[in-house]
């Protein structure tokens, strides 16, 4: 089948775009306002995007329920950053949850029984049970065109300045996926776990 994406002529009872790109990393995104409100978000719209500097990004679509940017829009515009944190197969109801369309003040990590632990070098909060949080400082928010029910979208770019990972997950000196064990986003209300890992070597 072939369709068009500006009339969406597929004829399926479900976009199927989304499972088309699978799986997606989920960026689950931590930051804090300007009057020291925590968020937390899952975003499957999000990737890393370059390796020397480390960059990420994520984009937060459509509006809040109170009107306005999403708080993890809203919050890395006023103060500039943001930490990504690892959604783990051992947290994936708690990132459900913590997907929740709730008022701004809502936190985020309370109503998912999730623990703050201070970042090093960001005022946002990173998330303790996460094996791994990278520090971001944002480079540039983008404005995305809208479609053709005028919901906005918008790409965060960031740049990554600092890593923590759990020393457990590290065995001979590399990050094992396996211990991980990282979620990731497919389509429809589907998700998959990495548990399985295998290696190919570069052609010369
Ligand atoms: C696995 C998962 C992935 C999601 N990915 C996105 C995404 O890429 N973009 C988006 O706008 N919302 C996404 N959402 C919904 C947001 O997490 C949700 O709207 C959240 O409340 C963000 O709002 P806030 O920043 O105001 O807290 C996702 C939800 C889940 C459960």
């Amino acid at each position: 089948m072939f369709y068009r994406c500006d009339v969406n002529d597929h004829g399926l009872p479900y976009n199927p775009f989304k499972a088309c790109v699978i799986p997606r990393p989920i960026g689950w995104i931590s930051t804090v306002s300007a009057d020291g409100v925590p968020n937390l978000s899952p975003f499957s719209f999000f990737n890393a995007i370059n390796e020397r500097p480390p960059m990420v990004m994520y984009c937060p679509n459509g509006e809040h329920r109170d009107g306005g940017e999403k708080d993890s829009v809203k919050n890395a515009r006023e103060t500039g950053e943001f930490v990504v944190n690892l959604a783990s197969y051992d947290q994936r109801d708690a990132m459900n949850a913590s997907a929740a369309s709730v008022p701004r003040g809502v936190d985020e990590f309370e109503l998912a029984g999730l623990t703050k632990e201070p970042s090093t070098l960001v005022r946002a909060p990173r998330l303790k049970e996460s094996p791994v949080n990278l520090e971001c400082a944002v480079l540039d928010i983008l404005e995305l065109p809208t479609s053709d029910d005028k919901k906005s979208g918008r790409m965060v770019l960031g740049r990554v300045l600092g890593i923590h990972i759990r020393d457990e997950v590290i065995v001979d000196g590399m990050v094992r996926a396996e211990l991980l064990r990282p979620l990731s986003r497919l389509g429809y209300m589907d998700y998959a776990v990495t548990d399985s890992v295998f290696q190919l070597e570069r052609p010369k």
